[in-house]
């Protein structure tokens, strides 16, 4: 039994990635062997730099930089779609940060490539952004995936999705690249839109987060999060945080509960690409390839964040 978890994140910052990059910078039990970064809720362009500014935000001097990776600055097929509506042009909502450092010069697929291929023993990937540098990563060395421990993502819906009636952003910005990681034999943890409704930062929340004596980097985030606007899909009562789900479910897998599952991804060019099929019930007689968290404590998961960022500067 070790007591961290090495993981590689692979994310597209993006409001909820900073809370979930902050999450991960802050916990001594996550071992982040790197972050990657991939387009997706803006362009690479922006994305990168932030990843960057939030990780020198997190920075002590006393700990080595956690070293960043551009990786896709559009899926396997096609580009991606944008949602500036939730993140704002700057991925940030405008919250300025101070810039970050250069990122590691090396593609985020070799990055985790090469991590996997030295790693001593099994890492976790964590995706929280369209699946294209996982996908790039696990495809063009296939053998690799037995140095994979296990894949947590937040990615789909089993009901509608939020970028189209069927699809959840993730799963539509690269539906190729999630069959490819669904598929690549290790086991796949998905949090999906149903379970990261359940982790709904009301303004109430929000205020709780902020009296806690922190520091820049709670701050940052808090302000960040006061930027997203609350949701129809909840009556306007709050925002889903999303991508943090995918690090709390490492750090404290007791507030979840899950079961495993079948799941398809739909690649046509239709209305319903990038749609999860989900089989809940077991009504294919597919084998399981996924275990689906379904519920979270919500009160559990918002005192984990408070307590994390809290110790960051
Ligand atoms: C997912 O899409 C992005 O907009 C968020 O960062 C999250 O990863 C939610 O559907
Ligand atoms: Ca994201």
């Amino acid at each position: 039994m070790h007591d961290t978890i090495p993981v590689i994140l692979d994310c597209d910052p993006g409001t909820d990635d900073a809370f979930a990059l902050l999450l991960a910078l802050a916990s001594p039990r996550i071992k982040l062997l790197a972050v990657t970064v991939a387009g997706g809720n803006v362009g690479l362009d922006r994305t990168l730099p932030n990843a960057l500014a939030l990780v020198a935000l997190a920075g002590a001097p006393e700990r080595p930089p956690v070293p960043v990776f551009a990786g896709a600055d559009r899926p396997l097929l096609g580009s991606f779609t944008s949602e500036v509506r939730v993140h704002g042009v700057d991925g940030l909502g405008g919250v300025a940060l101070p810039p970050g450092g250069a990122a590691t010069a090396e593609v985020a697929a070799d990055a985790i490539r090469r991590i996997l291929r030295a790693a001593a023993r099994p890492v976790t990937l964590v995706g929280i952004a369209p699946a294209t540098n996982l996908a790039l990563a696990l495809a063009t060395e296939p053998p690799l995936a037995a140095k994979v421990e296990r894949i947590v993502l937040m990615s789909g819906a089993w009901a509608e999705g939020n970028a189209t009636p069927a699809a959840e952003f993730n799963a539509l910005n690269d539906p190729e690249a999630l069959a490819i990681v669904l598929a690549c034999g290790r086991p796949v943890v998905l949090v999906t839109l149903e379970l990261t409704a359940q982790a709904l930062c009301t303004p109430a929340r929000l205020a709780a987060l902020r009296v806690a004596d922190g520091g820049r980097c709670l701050r940052a985030a808090c302000d960040i999060q006061a930027t997203v606007p609350l949701s129809r899909r909840f009556d306007g009562r709050g925002a889903a945080l999303h991508d943090p789900c995918a690090i709390a479910w490492l750090l404290r897998p007791d507030l979840f509960t899950a079961r495993d599952c079948a799941v398809e991804v739909d690649l046509g060019p239709g209305p319903g690409r990038g749609r999860t099929l989900i089989d809940r019930w077991g009504r294919t007689g597919r084998p399981a390839n996924v275990t689906l968290a379904e519920t979270l404590d919500a009160d559990g998961f918002f005192n984990l964040l408070g307590e994390a960022l809290v110790r960051l500067p």
